[in-house]
């Protein structure tokens, strides 16, 4: 299996850096292929939480090299900076490659994100605030700054001054907000940032297909997830790049062919941060159970998360989009004290039944969930090993959802630890 892609199929938090971790110990190089410091992977190693933003999942392991993608955008501050926390946790973040291809996340893609999201007013998207739209949106408008700029003083400056013009009649005549200092920029960004960063830079494309050539295994970490993706997702209320399957290879410069395993990652319910539709979303006391089992608490940007019941919908609409050739199941253990728990199998809006999710917002907008209800197993699933010492309603749990889905599900988290999960055989 030499390309592995781990990818979230709800809106995120589903699990991913633990999986990955997990995967990585059969690796040889991770790869974050989109998204930004947008993202917060949360890994659980001997009682010890790393929460990864930048940085690839499998950095914990010797073994590993992390590369980030063309397809990211970078905030070099940021990653210098998780850089350094690694560092003083004893991980060796020395074998670190980034994409000379990668966009910049620069100070003014920052401030209009925030200026955007209050201008937005009661219809924000509830973003990150971390600049990633404004960043992806320069690259697609080809006015971007990219990683490779910063070893190239002339050209870095000279894009900056022409871009900059722009941002700073946005800032002041649109949002009446100070202009930006070209030069305070280039000096923080290349005689601060650049000297750090420029050891780390290379050309990832190479290095990916040079260990495609020699039989090593690439395990692809995506962030956010399916129905936050640009196009696929619930739009307005996304992300703006492209974390399905697709932009792994977008991301990383693999072509669809070295693709050989797709696994989705799916909560055993699910979680939604920021605004847009949730069709299962729970709220009074039920919602607030969920919440405090299973921490839902942004890993970086501590915003609570909304939750509700697992969505097949989702599910079977996500394992089109990306191809999925398996399921893990994350966060079973927080459903261990519940008496029913439902299961959404399809939607109902207007009279229609829907087994895909609508294309029109404005019917998703208004759906009914259609629900199964299932036993619970008034269980702690937390400390089993093997998938058979489950109790039998939360393996019929597990096999419900995998007949819903139409895909296997082939690992189990029972807990957040790196060995807090089974195996169904
Ligand atoms: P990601 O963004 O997809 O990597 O997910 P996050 O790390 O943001 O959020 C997932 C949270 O669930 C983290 O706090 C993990 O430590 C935790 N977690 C992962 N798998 C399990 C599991 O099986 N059980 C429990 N209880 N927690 C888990
Ligand atoms: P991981 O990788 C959950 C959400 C934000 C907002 C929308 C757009 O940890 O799963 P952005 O800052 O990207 O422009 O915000 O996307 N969002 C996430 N939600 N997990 C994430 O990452 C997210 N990254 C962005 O809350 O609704
Ligand atoms: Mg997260």
């Amino acid at each position: 299996m030499p390309a592995t892609v781990v990818v979230g199929t709800q809106w995120g938090d589903e699990g991913k850096g633990k999986l990955t971790d997990l995967l990585a110990r059969d690796m040889d190089l991770v790869i974050r292929y989109q998204g930004g410091h947008n993202a917060g992977h949360r890994i659980v190693v001997d009682g010890e939480a790393f929460a990864l933003q930048l940085v690839p999942s499998g950095v914990l392991y010797d073994h590993i090299t992390p590369i980030i993608g063309n397809g990211v955008v970078v905030d070099p501050a940021v990653l210098l900076h998780e850089l350094e926390t690694l560092q003083a946790k004893g991980v060796d973040v020395s074998r670190l490659v980034v994409s000379g291809n990668a966009h910049l996340i620069m100070p003014y893609h920052q401030e209009l994100d925030r200026l955007t999201e209050r201008f937005l007013g009661k219809n924000a998207l509830g973003t990150t605030k971390r600049g990633i739209g404004p960043a992806y949106a320069d690259k697609s408008s080809r006015v971007g700054l990219r990683v490779q700029d910063l070893t190239d003083p002339k050209i870095f400056r000279e894009k900056l001054d022409v871009v900059l013009k722009e941002k700073n009649l946005i800032l002041t005549k649109i949002y009446n907000r100070p202009a930006m200092d070209a030069k305070d920029i280039a000096e923080k960004y290349l005689d601060e940032l650049a000297p750090r960063i420029a050891p780390m830079i290379g050309d990832t494309v190479t290095v990916v297909h040079d260990a495609l050539a020699k039989g090593q295994r690439l395990l692809l970490e995506g962030a956010q997830a399916t129905f936050l993706d640009l196009d696929h997702g619930t739009y307005p209320f996304v992300t703006s790049s492209n974390p399905v399957a697709g932009g792994a290879c977008t991301g990383s410069g693999l072509g669809p062919r070295d693709l050989t395993a797709i696994m989705g990652i799916a909560k055993a319910y699910v979680t939604r941060v920021g605004a847009g539709p949730f069709p299962t979303e729970l709220d009074g006391d039920l919602g607030e159970l969920l919440v405090t089992r299973g921490h839902e608490f942004g890993t970086n940007t501590g915003r609570r998360r909304r939750v509700g019941w697992f969505d097949a919908v989702m599910a079977r609409q996500a394992a089109r989009l990306n191809s999925l050739t398996e399921v893990a199941l994350t966060k079973l253990d927080v459903l261990d004290t519940l008496d029913e728990i439902k299961v959404c199998v399809g939607y109902t809006a207007g009279g229609v039944r829907y087994d895909y999710p609508p294309y029109h917002q404005s019917v998703l907008h208004d759906v009914e969930p259609v629900y199964e209800v299932m036993p619970g197993w008034g269980a702690d699933l937390t400390s089993f090993t093997k998938f058979e010492q489950l109790p039998q309603a939360a393996k019929n749990y597990v096999a419900f959802l995998e007949q819903v889905m139409g895909v296997a599900i082939s690992v189990v988290g029972v807990g957040p630890g790196r060995e807090q999960f089974v195996r169904p055989s």
